[in-house]
């Protein structure tokens, strides 16, 4: 079995659901008290062992390769003033020169276009996808769960989890079939199923460990569900032919996507940080009386 390296990140959307913040700003760098929610994702994938990144953009989202990039004149200036903890933690930060690839979308065409984009970086090796606008909170990094269960089934892996059954129909849905532990056989899949036809209600998530073949289905895979084409499309394709399991990850995802998401992102962080969480929790308590 191939160890898993490398990883998708698709950050080409526009982020219509922030708007207006993000007419200007990616919407994977607005901050989560004070770290890109971008930042927390790659966290959340160098813990599960990725060595290399793939960033699937678009237009006006040439801040987040700035963002990876270093900041001399701002590095110099904290280290001239003796910041020496805020120097070192940017630095801690900053990746590894030749662990981060850029490749384009030119237009939107959903997300197993965008996944596809990055067939060439992804080359025979398998893969895994993190959607940066999903940030999970857990005592272990979810793909790093999904790493350890990789290495004793192999194949392909999907975290999911169990939303309130009149929400499925805007997440991709599985057929759940058996359960062994957290990890299920499936008898299917489907993208944004009305309410009443979702086989159940286990969601995908937006973490995946696929083997490289999705990307010979991707090629040719016709639009589906808004007419995009879709990455859960060409997964229910590729689990005839492969060893294909969901895990039901211990965690919990906000989706930053959307602006109630976002807001319980930041206070689900702020709680836990370091240096804000004492006042942070006082704060929020002051707020719910
Ligand atoms: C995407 C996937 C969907 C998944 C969701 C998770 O949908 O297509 O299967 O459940 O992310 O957030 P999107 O949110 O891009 O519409």
């Amino acid at each position: 079995m191939k160890k898993l390296r490398k990883a998708v990140l698709p950050v080409a959307g526009f982020g219509t659901r922030v708007l207006p913040a993000t007419k200007t700003i990616p919407k994977e760098m607005l901050p989560v008290v004070d770290r890109p929610a971008l930042q927390y994702v790659v966290d959340e994938a160098r813990e599960a062992g990725i060595e290399h990144f793939v960033f699937v953009t678009g237009r006006n989202k040439g801040a987040i390769e700035d963002y990876f990039d270093r900041a001399y004149e701002l590095e110099y200036s904290l280290q001239q003033k003796g910041k020496t903890a805020i120097y070192d933690a940017l630095d801690a930060d900053t990746p590894e020169a030749g662990t981060m690839s850029f490749v384009r979308q030119q237009s939107a065409k959903g997300l197993g276009h965008a996944i596809w984009c990055a067939r060439d970086v992804i080359g025979d090796d398998p893969f895994a996808i993190l959607l940066p606008d999903v940030l999970v909170k857990a005592e272990k990094s979810c793909l790093g769960q999904m790493v350890e269960a990789y290495n004793s089934v192999g194949g392909n892996i999907i975290a999911v989890d169990a939303v309130p059954e009149d929400r499925v129909s805007n997440y991709g849905v599985i057929a759940p079939k058996s359960r062994d532990g957290r990890l299920i056989e499936m008898s299917g899949m489907v993208e944004k199923p009305p309410v009443d036809k979702a086989p159940s209600n286990l969601k995908i998530t937006g973490r995946y460990i696929l083997q490289p073949e999705i990307m010979d289905i991707l090629k040719t895979q016709a639009a589906g569900a808004g007419g995009e084409i879709q990455l859960t499309d060409a997964m229910a394709t590729l689990m005839k032919s492969q060893a294909f399991h969901a895990f039901e990850y211990e965690g919990q995802d906000y989706d930053c996507g959307s602006k109630l998401g976002y807001f319980e992102a930041v206070l689900a962080f702020a709680k836990d940080h370091p240096e804000i969480g004492i006042e942070a929790n006082a704060m929020i308590k002051k707020f719910a009386q």
